[in-house]
């Protein structure tokens, strides 16, 4: 009888320049960069355990056993690992986010991080940052950010160049920023990203000007963040936003990510903003629900602002967050 078994936590993280349509699906290569933060407290624990005496690979997400896609994906990233190691041992993936239930924020990001670095591990590789990032981004690319803390970049991809992976983005001494979150629907998403991003590339007449102009905006966000200058960061990150956001409503047939509360706290925002000069920054992802880029000191302030739109149910104060953790 053998068994090896790991846990390991990652955090998820928010794009503040997004990661919309990919280069190679294959491989999972972005057709853009982006740069993303870390947060603390929204993470997902997970546990692998090899073992020769299990039949098959079974997954278990927050005590529900998972089949179809979702098991296919955990199983393929299993299988790199088998492969680099020669294991020919079947494994027990079990994961349990650490979000707020049915909060539709548990991205795949913290998820395939936390995966990437248990299964590893557990397998008895000791695997770099660099190249535990690469192994998370061919399961998701949001993953590969997850890794790290704080501020990260992925570069674009290039086809058939499967090296890709995320780096750390060092903005020098620390900037107290926070992102409110405010959640509007306990619905799972309609579609997911990955599918979202390929209607988006197929059907967009808008997609190709997106993957144009989206290493701008990247270098923009990235001279920003060396600069501490919340505005012009805030503001990158909501074209960005509606950049991508343009090619998912274009789409054929089009896909809409709101709902009547997304604007509503979209509209609250402009308003802290504009009318009370609060430095105030909107991001929507592949679902409803509004984070809100801003500082540390006017984060309480913002939190109650967005309580009160109509439409939201929960609202909750994110800071950054550090990179994976494997338990010792
Ligand atoms: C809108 O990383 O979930 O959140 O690589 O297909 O798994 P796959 O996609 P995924 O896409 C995330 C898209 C996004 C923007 C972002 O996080 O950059």
């Amino acid at each position: 009888m053998t068994t090896h078994r790991a846990t390991a936590t990652a955090n998820t993280n928010i794009a503040i320049a997004k990661y919309w349509g990919k280069c190679d699906t294959k491989l999972n290569l972005p057709a853009v960069p982006s740069i993303s933060l870390t947060l603390d407290g929204l993470s997902t624990t997970t546990t692998v355990t090899f073992d020769d005496r299990f039949p098959k690979d079974t997954f278990t997400l927050d005590g529900t056993v998972r089949s179809g896609r979702e098991r296919e994906r955990v199983i393929a990233l299993l299988d790199g690992v088998r492969r680099k190691v020669g294991f020919l041992m079947r494994a027990e993936v079990t994961s349990e986010n650490r979000i707020p239930t049915a909060s539709g924020l548990a991205s795949s990001a913290s998820g395939f991080a936390a995966l990437a670095a248990a299964a590893t591990h557990a397998a008895g590789l000791r695997p770099s940052a660099r190249e535990l990032s690469r192994i998370a981004r061919r399961a998701s690319a949001s993953a590969a950010r997850s890794v790290f803390g704080g501020f990260v970049e992925l570069p674009a991809g290039t086809r058939g160049d499967d090296r890709l992976a995320a780096k750390a983005l060092s903005v020098g001494d620390p900037w107290p920023l926070r992102m409110v979150i405010a959640m509007t629907t306990h619905a799972e998403k309609a579609v997911g990203s990955t599918e979202g991003m390929e209607r988006s590339r197929r059907t967009s007449p808008l997609y190709q000007a997106w993957v144009e102009q989206a290493p701008a905006l990247t270098r923009r966000i990235r001279i920003a963040l060396r600069r501490k200058d919340l505005e012009t960061l805030g503001l990158a990150m909501e074209q960005s936003t509606m950049a991508f956001h343009g090619c998912a409503l274009s789409a054929r047939p089009s896909i809409l990510y709101w709902n009547p509360a997304t604007l509503a706290i979209l509209e609250a925002v402009r308003d802290l903003r504009d009318r009370r000069g609060i430095l105030a920054f909107a991001t929507m992802d592949a679902g409803p629900h509004v984070k809100v880029l801003c500082e540390a000191k006017d984060a309480p302030r913002i939190k109650r602002a967005l309580g009160r739109v109509p439409g939201v149910l929960e609202t909750r104060i994110a800071a950054p967050g550090g990179g994976v953790q494997v338990e010792p």
